[in-house]
């Protein structure tokens, strides 16, 4: 047999039956439990990880005391490693109580060689460790984590071509979903270590994305959000290159998808194609993230962004102008090596230019084996400095621009009941801001109109009318 999807369907049998002796010997079904670490494709793949195990009989749950329990992990900055490393610990703690528990490590951060040897000597409690190309025969890999004694490592690049995508999924949320249109990064921005974990870009074939699409929407998913590291290079490499504007059009036709996000756009790489297809089609979510890094062209030159501070502005510019109820939201790095006051002045400045409606700000974590770590690095008293001045400005810029719509009535996507009061239900608008009404949990999955009656910072209060 060389058909590699069988031979995975194949393990799903075997790991079914070997599920069910895991039960006996537990004494109880077997739980698991998927923890993600990372960004929305980490988020992806766990949907991906809980399929396998809910299809061979385990119980999921999102307690880790589970008898089975996955780290989906990070590593774009030190901090996603030492959250891992500062958990594995407790989950230690937990196996020599119970020492039938397994516990398994995947994502990014083992995919890094300098981590999962790290883990491989210093935490040999691990049963399974497997990196981002393995996805796809996680039904083998479990198999063998069962049957054999010791640490089992997989780290391999060999990636059989869209096997992952054809793993069963348990999504998260019934109403919305993820969907990956393409795999890895060709970019190598200095900083970044993300090209070297999840490889080179990969873009999946329309008709594959379109039908599941399709079938997302036929079991009823009303909103879904196309996942690629940079999709606004989707296609360039297929046989017969498509644009990512022509799919985005061609997803907006699907009966059922009501809503449609994407992430991340790349500056470099948005043309004037994609702006009018958003602009004409309102299925198309009015939210827009478009990483800055930096404001300064001599530090986005080192960053290797291949874009100035003028042509991001510009660019900008244009959306603004094109469709103005668009939300555009940004990645900012402070403390990136050699910025000087000059790089920040120049960040602050593009923020109070573009003035977004949300920024996620971080400080600069330097990445073995990227060749921004390698440069000379800033001290760590000026980056806070700066890192706070550059907080407290898209703190302000981003409240400003959220608190525009107070009054007036847009559709809301209800997602959950509000965590911190029950009477209350939190949804989210096309350009991504959340608002909590007065409702009932039957109301989740629905999309309403809801007056947004009063502004609180970066969040709504809101009624439906
Ligand atoms: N593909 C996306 C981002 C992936 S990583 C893009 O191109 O924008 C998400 C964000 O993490 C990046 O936008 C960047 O702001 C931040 N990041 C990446 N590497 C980092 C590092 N070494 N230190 C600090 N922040 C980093
Ligand atoms: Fe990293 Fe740059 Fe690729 Fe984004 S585009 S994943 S920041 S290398
Ligand atoms: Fe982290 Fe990997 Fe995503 S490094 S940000 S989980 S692609």
């Amino acid at each position: 047999m060389s058909d590699p999807i069988k031979i995975q369907e194949t393990y799903t049998e075997r790991l079914q039956a070997l599920a069910d002796d895991y039960s006996i010997r537990l004494g109880h079904r077997a739980t698991a439990c998927v923890v993600t670490f990372g960004c929305q494709m980490n988020a992806r793949d766990s949907e991906k990880l809980s399929g396998i195990l809910a299809e061979t009989g385990f119980l999921l749950t999102e307690d880790e005391g589970a008898d089975l329990v996955i780290y989906n992990t990070c590593t774009v900055r030190d901090n996603a490693n030492q959250r891992v490393y500062g958990r594995l610990g407790a989950l230690n703690s937990m196996k020599k109580e119970h020492p039938l528990k397994k516990i398994i490590l995947c994502g990014c951060m083992v995919q890094d060689r300098n981590a999962s040897e790290h883990i491989r000597a210093h935490y040999g409690f691990v049963d399974l460790l497997f990196g981002t190309h393995r996805l796809g025969k996680f039904p083998e890999l479990l198999c063998r984590m069962f049957e054999e004694e010791g640490m089992i490592l997989d780290i391999s690049e060999d990636e059989e071509a869209g096997l992952c995508d054809q793993l069963p999924v348990k999504r998260k949320y019934p109403y919305k979903s993820g969907l990956n249109i393409m795999y890895g990064c060709n970019n190598f921005c200095s900083y970044c270590i993300v090209p070297y974990v999840r490889g080179r870009e990969r873009s999946r074939e329309p008709e594959d994305i379109l039908g599941e699409a399709r079938k997302l929407a036929s079991e009823g998913v009303r909103e879904i959000m196309l996942l690629g590291q940079n999709v606004n290079s989707y296609g360039q490499t297929l046989a017969k290159p498509v644009s990512f504007a022509s799919l985005l059009e061609q997803i907006t036709k699907i009966d059922g998808i009501e809503r449609i996000r994407f992430m991340t756009s790349h500056p470099k790489d948005l043309g004037d194609d994609l702006i009018s297809v958003i602009r004409d089609h309102h299925k198309i979510c009015r939210h827009l993230h478009l990483p800055l890094q930096s404001g300064s062209t001599r530090i986005l030159q080192k960053m290797n962004r291949r874009y100035t501070k003028e042509q991001y502005l510009e660019l900008a510019g244009k959306i603004r102008a094109e469709i103005p109820d668009m939300a555009i939201t940004t990645d900012i790095i402070v403390g990136f090596p050699d910025e000087r006051e000059e790089d920040v002045e120049d960040t602050l400045d593009v923020i109070r230019k573009v003035r977004y409606e949300n920024a996620f700000t971080f400080i600069y974590s330097p990445r073995k084996g990227t060749p921004a770590a390698e440069m000379v690095q800033v001290p760590s008293d000026e980056v806070h400095r700066n890192f706070d001045r550059v907080l407290s400005l898209v703190q302000e810029t981003a409240r400003e621009a959220t608190a525009r719509y107070e009054g007036s009535i847009m559709p809301a996507m209800t997602e959950e009941v509000n965590p911190h009061d029950g009477s209350l239900l939190t949804g989210r608008l096309s350009n991504n801001t959340i608002v909590h009404y007065p409702g009932s949990a039957d109301l989740i999955g629905q999309i309403l109109p809801v007056r947004l009656t009063e502004c609180r910072g970066f969040y709504y209060l809101g009624e439906r009318v």
